[in-house]
């Protein structure tokens, strides 16, 4: 990564055909383009990448700008950038809603800035009822593409720049996992790292499946070796990302499940915190909660989405669990590891959800109690199964149990967290408070954050820290000597 001398490159002849020599062959020849613009407008250009979504879309955004910066752009926050790029989200309506109102307000800037790219891409890129949108109603639009060819960015740019129409690549699905290209880390000290891609397990409601394509693992060795030099070069806190992690390693010719991936990662000298996301309830065994418990490394949060309680809307949501093993398996993960700190996500309107089987979710978040849970309002996703079903919940009844839910849910994790005041714990430092410069900002192991003194010298590093009161999402604390 990052190690390839781009002036060596041979942009004269044929562009390679293997990956990612190919990337790199596209990044020199739009450096040889961007640069020569600059020269002619006497400024650097920049570039500003807007990241919509989860955790991987974050993980692909530094890929793209790190993409970005090789070709010659600064990434930056500015009003008036030279290539702007949304990473965009899809799993509900108001994500897309938001895409659609930020092109509205890019036209305008680009009418001022002829030099202007726009380009989108990721989850919502990959609806044909969006592509159309923008191929018709919003042809300022230079580059389109999806989740399956972010690897492309160079080539897509190059073909912009020497093209003179817009480009737009999405492709279906694809087995190709590209590795090796140039990432720029929002962190010094920790990174997501990919181990899957993709999703089989088509939950009625979501989108997911649709839309990052079939599940793909990378190869263990490949994801030890990028931790490593991940570490080398000063990573201490890793957060191996994948739509369902303990489904990993099913399709790899050398089977190996998720529990024996931490194993091997475990090992990794350096490396200091390992978190995960996200565990689906179905697959998560009892080997995972074994390694789990024994690892000084492993971070003690696990996020375990619920999404209902009901066991009757489990099983029109395709979730493969019921009310009752959703119970069970919770409290085993407490009672093996009892200072975890559990999350999990919880959907409300589900087509034909009855006050009857909202109280069930009401009832195992009472008898969870879950440290934090993020919940929210079914949103009808076209494509899906749960789209065509008949008994669509009227607003005012979601809003009046979304309300219910947000208020117990909140009394709980409040009285969570009071639990850990006047304790100490180990938390690594990961910036300067953005609202009181004396003050920095560091996570627990269990997730949570905590604001206490210091200066921007303890960033990356970790300090014992006695949580001094508790703030609702957040603790004041004091660090302790070193
Ligand atoms: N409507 C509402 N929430 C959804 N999620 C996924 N699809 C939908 C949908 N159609 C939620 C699930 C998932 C989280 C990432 O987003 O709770 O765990
Ligand atoms: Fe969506 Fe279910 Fe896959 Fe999660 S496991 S991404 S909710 S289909």
């Amino acid at each position: 990564m990052n190690e390839i001398n781009l002036d060596l490159i041979d942009t004269t002849g044929e562009p390679p055909v293997t990956e990612p020599e190919r990337q790199y062959y596209y990044i020199a020849k739009c450096r040889e383009l961007i640069s020569r613009k600059s020269k002619e407008l006497g400024r650097p250009l920049y570039s500003c990448t807007t990241t919509f979504g989860c955790q991987m879309n974050a993980r692909d955004s530094e890929k793209l700008i790190g993409i970005l910066e090789q070709i010659g752009y600064i990434e930056k926050e500015t009003k008036n950038p030279d290539f702007v790029l949304y990473n965009t989200c899809t799993v509900r309506e108001n994500a897309n809603l938001k895409v659609y109102g930020h092109l509205g307000f890019l036209k305008k800037q680009k009418e001022k800035n002829e030099h202007m790219m726009i380009a989108l891409c990721g989850c919502m890129m990959q609806e044909e009822t969006v592509v159309e949108k923008i191929r018709s109603s919003y042809k300022f639009v230079d580059l389109v593409f999806g989740t399956h060819n972010i690897y492309k960015l160079a080539e897509l740019i190059y073909d912009r720049l020497t093209l003179d129409k817009p480009v737009i690549e999405i492709l279906k699905d694809t087995d190709n996992i590209v590795e090796e290209l140039p990432s720029e880390r929002k962190y010094s000290f920790k990174s997501g790292v990919n181990i899957m891609f993709g999703c089989n397990n088509f939950c009625s409601y979501c989108i997911v499946p649709y839309v990052r394509g079939r599940e793909r693992s990378r190869k263990p060795e490949d994801i030890v070796n990028e931790i490593q030099k991940l570490v080398n070069d000063g990573v201490s806190e890793i957060m191996l990302l994948g739509q369902n992690v303990n489904s990993y390693g099913k399709n790899l010719e050398e089977e190996i499940t998720f529990a024996e991936l931490l194993r091997r990662v475990e090992k990794i000298e350096g490396l200091k915190r390992i978190r995960f996301m996200t565990s689906h309830p179905k697959d998560l065994s009892d080997d995972l909660i074994e390694v789990m418990k024994n690892s000084k490394k492993i971070c003690r949060q696990l996020h375990l989405p619920l999404q209902s309680g009901s066991s009757r809307i489990l099983k029109i949501m395709n979730r493969h669990y019921d009310k009752e093993k959703y119970i069970n398996l919770a409290e085993k993960i407490r009672r093996e590891i009892p200072d975890i700190s559990l999350s999990t996500d919880i959907i409300v309107g589900f087509p034909g959800e009855t006050e009857e089987d909202f109280k069930d979710t009401l009832d195992v978040v009472n008898r969870i109690r879950f440290d934090s849970a993020y919940t929210f309002i079914y949103s009808k996703r076209t494509g899906t199964p749960a789209a065509k079903m008949d008994d669509q919940i009227p607003k005012d009844v979601i809003k009046d149990r979304f309300d219910r839910l947000l208020a117990t849910v909140h009394e709980i994790s409040n009285e969570q967290t009071l639990k850990h005041v006047g304790n100490t714990y180990e938390v690594l430092v990961e910036e300067i408070n953005e609202h009181n410069n004396e003050l920095v900002t560091g996570r627990m192991s269990n997730g949570s954050l905590v604001h206490f003194k210091g200066c921007k010298d303890l960033i990356g590093k970790i300090v014992n820290v006695k949580l001094d009161e508790a703030k609702g999402f957040y603790y004041l604390g004091t660090m302790e000597e070193i």
